[in-house]
């Protein structure tokens, strides 16, 4: 029997990691879902288990916490004796003018948003190397191409997560793994539902109307595990516009400026 290819998600247990597990259940794959709300997690692995299957590997876990980020790892790979897909989705979001942020918490935003994907990836790179094949899905942002007001230090963190990728995906191509970065734009999840707006100026945009769906993000996830695309951006004309924003960076900035105007005059009072 072929055994079932087996996938771990880290942040399971809301948004869009939810969604892809959803999605890559649907498709027949095992899976290994972590986050810190277990409870959570148990309501979707119930919700996922199919009569005479197997349900889903629950991993109670806090990834900014380096041997834990390591320890899922571990776990999925002793419980299915093997690791095909892993999706470093798990994030956090602060948003703030940048000297309101203490620098503690940028440090958390790098923790969640990039150490533990260091974690994570290190521990998988041998199981992965042992099989002669992984993939691995790195949940970016449109941030991670073009910073803005306000998410200097987020933007940071996956920035950062940028340069892993692409220096990564060429170091362990040899080794039969590859690697895709999914780039969503505002997502329609509980990050900017439960977003702390009073730290924003007065005038700050909503971005509410442009923002996509957690599944839209999730089938994006689906088509890099299925096709191994090294970018995708969600929704699609985000990539021409960073285009532009790169070829164009004061144009860009004129711009962003332009749409950030009632939150942004507060801030740069001697401009
Ligand atoms: N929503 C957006 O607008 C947007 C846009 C671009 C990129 N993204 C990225 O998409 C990814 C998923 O975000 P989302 O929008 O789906 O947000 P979400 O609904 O808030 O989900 C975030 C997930 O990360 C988990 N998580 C956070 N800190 C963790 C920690 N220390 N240890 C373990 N798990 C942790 C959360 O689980 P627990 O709280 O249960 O631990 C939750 O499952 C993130 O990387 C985010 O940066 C989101």
């Amino acid at each position: 029997m072929i055994p079932k290819k087996v996938t771990l998600i880290t942040g399971a247990s809301s948004g869009i990691g939810w969604e892809t597990a959803k999605l890559l259940s649907a498709r027949g794959w095992s899976l290994a879902l972590t986050a810190r709300r277990k409870p959570r997690l148990d309501t979707l692995a119930n919700k996922l288990c199919r009569k005479g299957d197997e349900c889903p590997l629950v991993i109670e876990a806090d990834i900014s916490q380096p041997d834990q980020a390591r320890a899922v790892v571990e776990k999925t790979f002793a419980h299915f004796g093997r690791l095909d897909v892993l999706v470093n989705n798990a994030g956090i979001l602060r948003m703030a003018p940048f000297m309101a942020i203490p620098v503690s918490e940028m440090r958390e935003l790098f923790e969640t948003n990039f150490w533990a994907t260091i974690e994570t990836v290190r521990a998988a790179i041998p199981f992965m190397e042992k099989q002669g094949s992984g993939h691995i899905v790195q949940v970016g942002s449109g941030v991670s191409r073009r910073g803005l007001p306000f998410m200097a230090a987020y933007a940071a963190s996956k920035f950062a997560l940028l340069g892993l990728t692409e220096g990564l995906r060429m170091e362990l191509r040899p080794k039969g793994i590859t690697m895709s970065l999914v780039l969503p734009g505002g997502t329609e999840t509980e990050m900017p539902a439960n977003l702390d707006r009073s730290r924003l100026p007065p005038g700050y945009p909503s971005h509410e109307r442009s923002r996509v769906s957690a599944e839209r993000v999730a089938r994006a996830i689906g088509k890099a595990v299925k096709w191994k695309h090294k970018e995708i951006h969600v929704p699609w004309w985000n990539r021409p516009e960073i285009w532009i924003a790169t070829l164009f960076p004061s144009l860009a900035d004129r711009l962003i400026r332009l749409g950030y105007r009632q939150a942004l005059p507060h801030h740069t009072p001697n401009v």
